[in-house]
């Protein structure tokens, strides 16, 4: 086994965390806030405007992110990178806003098209613009890792680099306490899903579980209770740090079937990240069982199921099932059926897969086998 841990990013965590932005920005700076419509128009843009201006620094808002962004969003956005010169970039929003940020951020300093830094592409040779990523989003954890993934021609494709880690993440769980249930439901499981995939995959170490269990307690305990009163702020602050810590996690131990699997329905079909992992995480780990059972009993134990006297593989299932109960329990329902895939697109989705995530996975996996478990899935979802 081999062990590194590298993770340099300025973590601030605490609910009213948002006022200490002032603290990173000088009179001096030329601030590109990275955002989305959605967060303008709910008033959380201009709340962070609202910290910026009293520094005396300058500041222009760029709020076109859409989800899943892409190689041309990110074109656009350079235009805007180009013509203000912004000397420090402040993320505001889910992975979408993140990721974009962190592109840009980077793209500023360095030569040449996104697309040469994209999978396996040349490594960035120059210090990125220093990133405030302030997370709205309880789910993808983009705000301590340093992969951003921006869609191009159907394919997700990320990129790795300690030059995308954040300088610095505010994370604010009250900011979080406006998420609509669906989003915050889905996302919630994206997060559960980066700390299950993080724990039995290849790469697992002992940091990476320490922090993947408790993202899994945390999460398995706070779920139900924002999706129940998402202005529940201790809730709220539990699935925050449940992120983080999943976060953490995923970045240094890999991720695996259901990252894999979900790419594709996200190019092909516009799932939402969130949504697409919300729905693939049970049937993923029910595959995977046989590769760690004791792994999987120790999730179904973490998830509050009481695992007592059962066969180890019995107690295994048991987390297949838990995870099922913590999303039931949200009361949101992706409806899988109405994005559109059809049995006849599973041979070509299943030939879109990531393979590196794949390779982490810890059962191996051929792509005939694949396109079964998304046949599968579909007749689950769509009975
Ligand atoms: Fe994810």
């Amino acid at each position: 086994m081999i062990t590194k841990y590298h993770m340099p990013v300025d973590i601030h965590f605490e609910i009213g965390c948002l006022k200490e932005l002032g603290g990173f920005l000088s009179p001096s700076d030329r601030v590109l806030l990275v955002t989305d419509p959605g967060l303008r128009a709910v008033g959380l843009v201009e709340r962070v405007e609202g910290v910026i201006t009293p520094t005396g620094a300058d500041h222009l808002v760029y709020d076109a992110v859409s989800p899943n962004p892409d190689a041309p969003l990110v074109e656009q956005a350079m235009e805007t990178v180009r013509d203000y010169r912004p000397t420090k970039v402040v993320a505001l929003g889910g992975g979408s806003s993140i990721d974009t940020a962190k592109v840009l951020a980077a793209l500023a300093t360095n030569e040449g098209p996104l697309v040469d830094y994209q999978w396996n592409g040349k490594p960035f040779s120059q210090t990125a613009l220093p990133l405030i990523a302030i997370p709205t989003t309880a789910g993808t954890g983009s705000e301590v890792t340093m992969c951003a993934v921006i869609v191009d021609r159907n394919c997700k494709k990320g990129i790795n680099s300690p030059a995308l880690f954040p300088a610095v993440a505010l994370v604010d769980a009250e900011l979080m306490a406006s998420l609509p249930l669906y989003l915050t439901a889905t996302t919630g499981m994206d997060a559960l899903s980066h700390a299950v995939e993080a724990y039995v995959g290849k790469g697992a170490n002992p940091i990476t579980d320490a922090m993947a269990q408790e993202a899994i307690r945390l999460i398995g305990g706070a779920l139900w209770r924002v999706c129940a009163d998402g202005k529940d702020l201790e809730a709220r602050r539990d699935m925050a740090m449940g992120s983080v810590l999943a976060g953490v996690a995923m970045d240094q131990a890999g991720l695996g079937l259901v990252h894999s699997l979900s790419s594709p329905l996200c190019t092909f079909f516009h799932m939402a990240h969130g949504e697409a992992n919300a729905v693939l995480l049970k049937y993923c780990m029910d595959f995977n069982l046989m590769a760690r059972p004791e792994r999987f009993a120790h999730i179904a134990a973490l998830l509050g199921e009481n695992t007592a006297g059962m066969h180890p593989y019995q107690a295994a299932q048991a987390s297949v099932r838990a995870v099922e109960r913590l999303f039931d329990e949200t009361g949101v329902r992706v409806p899988f059926a109405s994005f559109g895939m059809k049995e006849s697109d599973a041979e070509l989705v299943a030939s879109n897969l990531p393979g590196f995530l794949l390779a982490n996975n810890p059962r191996a996996i051929s792509q005939k086998q694949c396109e079964k478990l998304y046949l599968e899935i579909l007749a689950d979802q769509t009975r």
